[in-house]
């Protein structure tokens, strides 16, 4: 009986059996796994090792589930959780385009958290990848601009703006902030169809000045002017100064950014710096397209270089 029961015959026959009582031990398994607490799953309490395992990762999923939404993209659209190669490449880039490795590694640290606080404690989002929000933020005070005076065009939220006070000020700048932004109650994009924001909050000067006023006295100080960069009239208000630096990312189509770059060779300061966000980005050809004719024009801009989706240009002195 013994040989006819470990014979290869008998163990064939009987297989669909024990796969069936297999099945049934890990259903049982599964029940007490998903009702039982912790004690019950550990070694020695009557489940095995892989069992309680096994339920020690799902308790750790479930604690990590609530921390992860400090970083992932649920309400802004992008995760905020870079990958170790891309913060070494972004400060490798930043380091480059500014000579300054040390400060560029504090900077990239410092910014990130100043992201995560901003879209914790503001309304709307910072536009754009991590990395490419932190280069801007990090590079503008490394790059030492001439002057305090920074023209943002193209604002969404304000938040950016927001957050480049800070960082300007963490450098012992005393920044003095225009915006020119249509606040349309969305975002506009000639040529492209921008749906509901991920933040659900409508882009409007409210939103703006509830963000700038998280950068204390310069945010509240800051100037909003409501309207298109390539208006005349715009132009005259906010063109009673030279600035420092120019960031350009409001109309991102070809015709839009050369508006802008024509504008800012007049209204920047001299050693000035110029930042083409989204610089390079496949879903924004017409930025690096603009830039290109731009450069081949008699201009006082130098190019630095990029990091991550932002290109970063100089006026001559
Ligand atoms: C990409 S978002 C700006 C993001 C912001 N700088 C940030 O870092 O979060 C582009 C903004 O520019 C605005 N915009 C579009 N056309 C513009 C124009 N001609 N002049 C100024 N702003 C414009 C859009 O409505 C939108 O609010």
């Amino acid at each position: 009986m013994r040989a006819f029961l470990t014979s290869k015959a008998a163990r064939r026959a009987l297989r669909p059996v024990a796969d069936l009582i297999d099945q049934r031990i890990e259903r049982h398994v599964r029940r007490a796994l998903e009702s039982a607490p912790a004690a019950r799953t550990t070694p020695g309490a009557g489940v095995s090792p892989d069992a309680a395992l096994h339920q020690e990762l799902k308790t750790l999923r479930n604690r990590q589930r609530p921390l992860e939404l400090f970083f992932d993209g649920t309400g802004r659209g992008a995760s905020r959780l870079p990958s170790a190669p891309h913060l070494n490449r972004t400060i490798a880039e930043l380091a480059q385009v500014t000579g300054d490795r040390d400060g560029a590694e504090r900077n990239v640290a410092q910014a990130f958290r100043l992201l995560i606080a901003m879209e914790a404690l503001g309304v709307g989002r910072i536009a754009g990848g991590t990395m490419n929000i932190v280069g801007k933020l990090s590079a503008v005070p490394l790059l030492d601009p001439p002057n305090d005076e920074v023209l943002e065009i193209g604002t969404l939220y304000g938040m950016f703006g927001a957050a480049l006070i800070r960082m300007l000020e963490r450098a012992g700048r005393d920044p003095k902030l225009t915006i020119v932004d249509p606040l349309a109650g969305t975002q506009l994009q000639p040529g492209a169809t921008m749906g509901d924001d991920a933040s659900g909050t409508p882009v409007q000067g409210a939103a703006v000045r509830v963000n700038l006023a998280l950068a204390g006295a310069a945010g509240a100080a800051a100037r909003i002017q409501q309207g298109f960069s390539e208006d005349p009239e715009v132009r005259a208000l906010v063109s009673d100064r030279s600035y420092g630096v120019v960031i350009v990312d409001g109309d991102h189509s070809a015709a839009g950014v050369a508006a802008d770059l024509e504008w800012a060779e007049r209204i920047v300061a001299p050693g000035g710096i110029v930042v083409l966000d989204d610089f390079g980005h496949p879903k924004w050809p017409g930025i690096k397209e603009a830039f290109d004719k731009h450069m081949a024009t008699d201009t006082r801009f130098a190019y630095l270089g990029q990091v991550a989706h932002s290109g970063y240009l100089r006026a001559s002195a």
